[in-house]
């Protein structure tokens, strides 16, 4: 069960991160910090291309950051984006962060509330390695 303080300290990470995107054609900033099991965590940002295609979003670079140092287990993402809403990961991303458990938090935040989801209530019916059957 993840602590209050956890999860408060998770969206100050992702507002942190948020500070570094790199959104210059939508001008929407989006933040995430990513908690692993062993407790540490990895801070990403979206970062756009002209192509546009080539974004990636504040998730996946979390994800990436960690994946790439080796981390393969994950507790928890926090998402948050520049106008202070509610910012739910794309569906891209819901896919990506699926790869590494449906049972990871995904929190979201407004002025007001703070929504704790599993990943596998916002991909319902997932296709997973074990859909290859
Ligand atoms: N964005 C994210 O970083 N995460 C999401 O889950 C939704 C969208 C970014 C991509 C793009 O830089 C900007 O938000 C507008 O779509």
């Amino acid at each position: 069960m993840l602590k209050k303080e956890e999860i408060q300290n998770l969206i100050f990470n992702a507002k942190d991160a948020m500070k570094n995107a790199y959104s210059p054609y939508s001008k929407f900033k989006v933040g995430c910090a990513l908690l692993t099991k062993n407790g540490k965590i990895y801070k990403g940002c979206n970062v756009e291309n002209i192509s546009f295609g080539g974004t990636i979003c504040a998730e996946r670079t979390a994800f990436l950051k960690a994946i790439s140092e080796g981390e393969r287990e994950f507790i928890a993402a926090a998402v948050v984006g520049s106008d202070g809403d509610f910012t739910y990961p794309c569906g891209l991303c819901r896919q990506f962060m699926a790869e590494f458990g449906l049972d990871i938090h995904v929190i979201v935040n407004n002025e007001k509330e703070i929504k704790l989801n599993l990943l596998k209530d916002l991909l319902p019916n997932a296709f997973t390695a074990a859909s290859l059957k």
